[in-house]
Formats: C-alpha cells, sequence, structure tokens
C-alpha cells in the first residue's frame, strides 16, 4: 500500500519539520521547492528521522502554473499518493505578477495548490484512504471577501491581499472536502499560527502591508506580529502534521485543524454564499487543468 507523502515548499520554514515529522512516521516523502541546493540540505536532515524510503526532492518554482503542471506530471508518474499537503504560501510586501501575469499572493496561495491537488485527485484516489491538506492562515480574518475579480478593489496591501488570497483557498478547501465526501480522499485546511521562517522575517516590517485604518495602528500590529511569529517552525508544523495523520479524523472531513492542532470553526466568510462560486470561476479559468492559455482579469 501506498505510502507517498508529498509537502510543497517543504525545504525550509514550517514545510520542512512538516516533511520531517512525516517522515518520522513512516511516510515516504517527496519535497518540492525551487532551489536544488536547499532540497539536497533538506532530503538529508529528513532522512536523518525517516523510518520509511529515502525522501526525495523535486524542483519546481510553484509560482508557474507550467510548472506546477509538470510537477503533477512527475509525481502522478510515480504511482499512488497517500498524503498531499500543500505547504507552499508567500505574502508580497509589493504588488507582483507571476509568469503568468497573474497576481502573486493569488496565483501561489491559492491557484499553485488548487492546480496541483486537481491534477494529483486520481493518484489520491488510487491511495485512499487519503489526505490532503491545504496550509491556511490567521490572516484570512482580515481579508476582504469580494471576489468579483481575482484582485480586490481599492489599493494593495499585502498583509490583506495574502489574507484573501487564503480566504479563498480555505473556499476551496471546504467545497473540495464535500465534492470528494464518500471516496475515501478527506480534506482539510490547517492554521500553523505563526512562526520565525523566511515568509516573516522582514516581511512584515513595513505599514504599507496593512490598509490605511489599521497603519494608524502600527505600533501595536507590529508587536502583534512580532509576537505571533516568535515561535518555531517545528511548532508551527503540528496542525498539518495532525491533519495529514491524525486517527481521531479518519473518516472526517472539510475541517480547519487551529494552532493547537485541533479542530477549529471554519470562518463564515470561508462559507458565504457566493464565494467559492467566484473562486472556483476563476481558478478554471485562470488555471485549466488541460493547460492552455491564461487571461488574467486586472
Ligand atoms: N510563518 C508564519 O508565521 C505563517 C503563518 C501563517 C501561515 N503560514 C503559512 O505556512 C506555510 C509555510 O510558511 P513558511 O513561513 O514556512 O514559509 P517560507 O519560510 O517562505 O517557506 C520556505 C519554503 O518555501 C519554498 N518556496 C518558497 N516559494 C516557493 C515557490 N514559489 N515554489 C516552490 N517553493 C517555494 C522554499 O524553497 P525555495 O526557496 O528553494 O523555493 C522553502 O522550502 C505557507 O503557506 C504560509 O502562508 C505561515
Amino acid at each position: 500500500m501506498s505510502q507517498r507523502a508529498v509537502v510543497t515548499a517543504g525545504t525550509g520554514g514550517i514545510g520542512l519539520e512538516t516533511a520531517k515529522e512525516l517522515a518520522a512516521r513512516g511516510l515516504d516523502v517527496t519535497v518540492v521547492g525551487r532551489s536544488a541546493e536547499r532540497g539536497a540540505r533538506a532530503v538529508e536532515r529528513i532522512a536523518e528521522v525517516a523510518t520509511g524510503a529515502p525522501p526525495r526532492f523535486m524542483a519546481a518554482d510553484l509560482a508557474s502554473l507550467d510548472e506546477v503542471r509538470a510537477l503533477a506530471a512527475r509525481l502522478a508518474a510515480d504511482g499512488p499518493l497517500k498524503v498531499l499537503v500543500n505547504n507552499v504560501g508567500a505574502m508580497f510586501a509589493e504588488r507582483e505578477r507571476t509568469v503568468d501575469g497573474i497576481e502573486a499572493s493569488f496565483a501561489v496561495n491559492h491557484l499553485s495548490p488548487y492546480l496541483l491537488t486537481e491534477l494529483l485527485l486520481d493518484r489520491l484516489g488510487a491511495a485512499a484512504p487519503s489526505r490532503i491538506v491545504n496550509v491556511s492562515s490567521g490572516a484570512v480574518k482580515v481579508a476582504k471577501r469580494t471576489f468579483d475579480n481575482v484582485e480586490p478593489p481599492g489599493g494593495y496591501y499585502g498583509f490583506h491581499w495574502y489574507g484573501r488570497a487564503k480566504l479563498a483557498n480555505l473556499a476551496y478547501t471546504v467545497d473540495l472536502a464535500e465534492r470528494l465526501r464518500g471516496t475515501g480522499i478527506t480534506v482539510f485546511a490547517a492554521d500553523p499560527g505563526g512562526a520565525a521562517t523566511d515568509m516573516t522575517d522582514g516581511t512584515m516590517t513595513s505599514p504599507k502591508i496593512v490598509s490605511p485604518g489599521l497603519r494608524l495602528l502600527w505600533p501595536l500590529v507590529r508587536r502583534a506580529f512580532e509576537r505571533s511569529t516568535a515561535g518555531p517552525a517545528s511548532v508551527a508544523a503540528r496542525p498539518s502534521v495532525f491533519a495529514a495523520t491524525d486517527a481521531s479524523l479518519d473518516g472526517r472531513t472539510g475541517l480547519l485543524i487551529g494552532p493547537r492542532a485541533l479542530p477549529v470553526p471554519v470562518p463564515r466568510s470561508a462559507t458565504a454564499p457566493g464565494v467559492v462560486d467566484d473562486v472556483l470561476r476563476h481558478s478554471r479559468r485562470l488555471a485549466p487543468l488541460a493547460g492552455g492559455a491564461v487571461v488574467p482579469s486586472r
């Protein structure tokens, strides 16, 4: 029976700690990242604790939809997949576009995991009971829930746009769980809380990342960021590991696992009428499963 697990952005930060724990529990782990050097170092560290097959690294820039498709093809060729942890995520201090011309927060935090998941459903089904874990964030709580367009109206505030992309992914996660009910593939979101990682190092130091209202309270907001992202990545990995492996979740699906590694209520914004329909519409148009032209909307 397949014991294969994939952790995206698994060569550093919370992803590496997640990969180490899964490998220690006997899963055959493949980690994905951009840098081959970081990948080689990660594989060495995971191998120190692995109790199953030797860990592997696959290179892909998950900000590129073509690279996501190529990665999915390589992973699918390896056969059934027991666990997929979509851990990739990023916050951009300045507005950026990906190589596909798509706003980067939405592309990296939602479209990339959406596309990889959809392309691997067949392989996950072949290993059922199997699990998908999408890494979320507390930032969904300050996110605009309008998804008429890919980019929300108003100015660019990195933290809020990041939260909105994570909200899109959470709405997709809950919907996917329902779609897959009864197939043996279960779907969870995991909120790591916060940790000191490359993502938080330096990106949360400018008041420009929050909306003008919150900028007035910047000293307080900054202290809150510092406090919540001071902990170790190994602790922030616990919700993902729990979601991917804990026996108490057998037969359950569509749950959000909170920072204390226990189920917590899904924010109502993720199930608000219209949100999932809009998110799916953008996802299917921008990241068609068969590839093809992407026409970003501004
Ligand atoms: N840290 C926090 O406080 C916090 C709080 C809430 C939620 N989260 C979420 O937790 C997850 C992990 O966060 P983290 O803080 O560990 O992030 P991180 O420190 O930025 O993660 C580093 C890992 O991501 C890989 N990576 C970055 N961009 C990539 C890309 N475009 N394609 C492929 N791999 C990429 C890096 O490898 P390469 O550089 O080699 O590509 C490395 O393996 C994210 O989804 C994040 O949104 C984090």
